[in-house]
């Protein structure tokens, strides 16, 4: 047994690699991309969790906030290298004190002003907990510490049911508090949440984090306890922590107990540390930010609140006022010229014949905007009510001089962010073109993506391919020995007979026990030939349901099926823990597959790789193959089931080895309520909302891509199938995996 093999229980704390390779046209791109106004680049990052740039751009985020704030301040500020939880806990506490006076004067404030302070804030709180989207991953599992924020994850995730998470708990309460946004993805979010670019930078920094998870997996658990802990949000809202303080610790507490037996607990703990402070740095600027923003607002004139609406809507004002003039100039034009100036037209509104009190009431300006008004429906309640006030205090003739102050509320640090966002050059990022590969090299890239983002184009350009050789069986694929990819068109009712079909044709009914079982070493070399792919587990999903998506009832489902790969945090019951325990049952010794050295083990066939390598490629691509993935989802849940799985318990079984993962698919996977039938819905789910907002048209071409997932997972164990179909059919036959397709589960 080498020293490079892998044992459980997994104690990482901190991914081996420490680069991140990226293409040489990503430099440019990114740094274009971050030359954009803070709300334009968080934007970006919500739209784009796919391209080499985005996460350049996230890199780049990420460095300019961590790089600040470590080195020898910790010294300094009373957090010693080996500080305890507890003392940790002391620390952030002490600044949770001090943060909870200031956010109690903050929900003191009148209506208007404490909307204001939620609106500023939901950015921020929305985003909270997304930098354990993807920490999960095959490179990551199944760690202990991982596995134990996975429990926490899973809770903020209201256990796979969108309504019950977090974001949508923070959803409510604003809209309970009048602050009603769009989805956090949509275009105007930022702009209906009326940002300050110092909001929409630290939102940016957290989705950053969220996108290299494993890579910084010691600030993860930084920012993770202190942002939780700390609870503005919950403090703004006057609600109960999801995660209550000793959850935290306990995770807290776990983590640097890894670090004690790491061999690079210093540097762990000291990038622990940094996060920590960043965040509590972060959140005291937000919060007197928020007080900023408060007085600001609070002290404003009728004219600087007219103005401000008057600067909100004048973009959208459009061709209707060309006729309507103020001193002699058509709005149309005051409006569009770039160098308006608010307080001028204000002067000369003031002045203008549309506020000049009419004898039958009112007047012209007032009057268009009521109902049956020409501007009706323009302002909502709020604004409508600022604009009445204001013009009769024009007509009284008692408001002051017009002055206008600009709003420059958190601009001073916003500034310093974003130099510090454009200076940033991480020198752990290398720029190099993918050389040629084979699939051990690629495989070990996929599974550390993080760090090979220059990889992702053949990631892409191979999961393509794969869903093109399934669709061979579109045609061929009835006669399977173990799916029926032969196409239908879509009905519900038509995918649950096909399913049944499956079920009890194929895999169940077709069961007899093994006559003969295989001697010890035949029995070994069976798993071997099929360990690859359970060692990956459950990575087609690992990237669905994150930030920004997950308001498909569809995205719960799927999340709450990975989450019970995952085993729900549980280590004992992860299926990625249970296959590592199956190969040491059969003195199988590995090398873990994240690592370096696992691209020269010997103990698993070349011929096992295309599966699990093609796989990873389409989980890295979770909107562009978002449909694919829930018919390859369905395929693979299935083959957990039937005879192919019996067989192989009584295989393990005659030989004493180790039966749990066998088992625990038989019942997990089952078709009446377990992950084969949730997987049915998934996509009943996904094609249901498609209908009622496309039309039945798109539902044929989405449920064309959902089986045409469905057939590359099929492709890829009916080996036998696709063997005897005629060679023109099949010209990329010779690269599939598997000897002994009934051995592949
Ligand atoms: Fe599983
Ligand atoms: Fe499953």
């Amino acid at each position: 047994m080498s020293h490079h093999t892998f044992e459980l229980p997994d104690l990482t704390a901190s991914s081996p690699l420490t680069t991140f390779e990226f293409s040489p046209a990503a430099k440019d791109e990114a740094a274009a991309r971050l030359a954009a106004e803070p709300d334009a680049i968080f934007q970006m990052l919500m739209q784009d969790q796919e391209s080499e740039s985005a996460l350049l751009a996230a890199r780049r985020i990420t460095h300019a906030f961590l790089a600040g704030v470590g080195g020898s301040a910790a010294a300094a500020d009373g957090l010693a290298e080996d500080a305890a939880a507890d003392t940790i806990a002391a620390y952030v506490g002490a600044v949770r004190g001090e943060l909870a006076a200031a956010t109690s004067s903050l929900i003191q404030l009148e209506p208007d002003l404490r909307e204001a302070v939620l609106r500023q804030r939901a950015p921020v709180g929305l985003v909270s907990g997304c930098w354990l989207d993807t920490l999960s991953q095959p490179a990551s599992q199944p760690s202990v510490i991982v596995n134990h924020l996975f429990q926490h994850h899973v809770a903020l995730k209201g256990e796979g049911n969108p309504q019950r998470s977090l974001h949508h708990l923070r959803r409510r309460a604003l809209e309970g508090a009048g602050v009603y946004l769009p989805e956090i993805s949509a275009e105007d979010f930022m702009r209906k949440a009326q940002a300050r670019p110092l909001t929409a930078i630290h939102a940016s920094f957290y989705v950053a984090l969220s996108r290299q998870p494993f890579s910084f997996l010691p600030e993860v658990a930084g920012v993770h306890y202190a942002f939780h802990t700390l609870g503005v949000d919950d403090l703004l809202a006057g609600a109960q922590p999801l995660l209550p303080e000793p959850m935290l610790r306990e995770s807290l507490a776990e983590f640097l107990d890894l670090t004690r037996r790491s061999g690079h607990g210093p540097a762990e703990r000291k990038r622990l540390h940094a996060a920590i402070r960043l965040v509590l740095g972060l959140e005291r600027e937000h919060v007197a930010m928020l007080a900023e923003l408060a007085c600001w607002r609070g002290g404003l004139s009728l004219d600087a609140r007219v103005a401000e609406i008057i600067a909100q809507h004048a973009p959208f004002a459009g061709r209707m006022h060309r006729d309507v003039r103020v001193a002699g100039r058509p709005l149309t034009e005051t409006f569009t010229d770039p160098g308006f100036d608010v307080a001028a037209f204000i002067q000369d509104f003031r002045k203008s014949g549309h506020l000049k009190p009419l004898r039958t009431g009112g007047c012209r300006f007032l009057n268009a905007i009521k109902f049956g008004g020409p501007m009706f429906a323009i302002f909502d309640e709020r604004e409508a009510a600022i604009l009445k006030a204001w013009v009769a205090g024009v007509q009284r003739g008692n408001l002051p001089e017009v002055a206008i102050p600009v709003n420059r509320v958190g601009d001073a640090r916003a500034a310093r962010w974003r130099a510090a966002i454009t200076q940033s050059e991480p020198d752990d990022v290398i720029f190099a073109e993918l050389p040629l590969i084979d699939d051990r090299e690629l495989l070990y890239r996929l599974v550390n993506i993080e760090n090979f983002p220059n990889t992702r184009a053949l990631a892409r350009k191979r999961a393509i391919e794969g869903f093109a050789d399934g669709e061979i069986l579109f045609t061929h694929g009835a006669a399977g020995q173990y799916t029926d990819a032969s196409y239908f068109d879509y009905s519900p009712e038509a995918l649950r007979a096909r399913v049944a079909h499956i079920y009890w044709d194929k895999l169940v009914n077709t069961y007899q026990p093994l006559k003969e079982i295989p001697d010890r070493e035949q029995v070994i070399l069976g798993q071997r030939k099929m360990a690859l792919g359970n060692l990956i587990e459950a990575a087609w999903s690992h990237r669905i349901g994150n930030i920004g998506r997950f308001d498909r009832p569809s995205d719960g489902l799927m999340f709450a099926i990975y989450a019970d790969e995952m085993g729900r945090g549980d280590v004992q019951k992860n299926h990625i823990k249970l296959i590592h325990q199956v190969m040491s049952s059969l003195s199988v010794h590995l090398p873990h597959v994240r690592d370096a050295a696992f691209r020269e083990q010997e103990l698993l066939p070349d011929s096992s790789y295309p599966f699990p390598v093609h796989q990873m490629c389409m989980a890295l691509f979770p909107d562009s193959f978002y449909s694919e993935i829930l018919g390859y989802n369905l395929a693979i849940e299935m083959n957990g089931l039937g005879f192919v799985r019996m067989h192989e318990m009584e295989r393990l079984r005659a030989h004493g080895f180790d039966i749990s993962y066998e088992e625990v698919h038989l019942s997990i996977d089952n078709v009446s309520t377990g992950h084969s039938k949730q997987s049915v819905d998934v996509i009943i789910s996904y094609l249901d909302s498609v209908e009622r907002n496309h039309g039945s048209a798109v539902v044929q071409d989405e449920w064309r891509r959902i089986w045409r997932g469905y057939a590359a997972f099929a492709y890829f164990i009916e080996h036998q199938l696709i063997s005897i179909l005629p060679t023109e059919d099949t010209s990329a036959s010779e690269s599939m995996g598997f000897e002994d397709a009934e051995l592949m589960i």
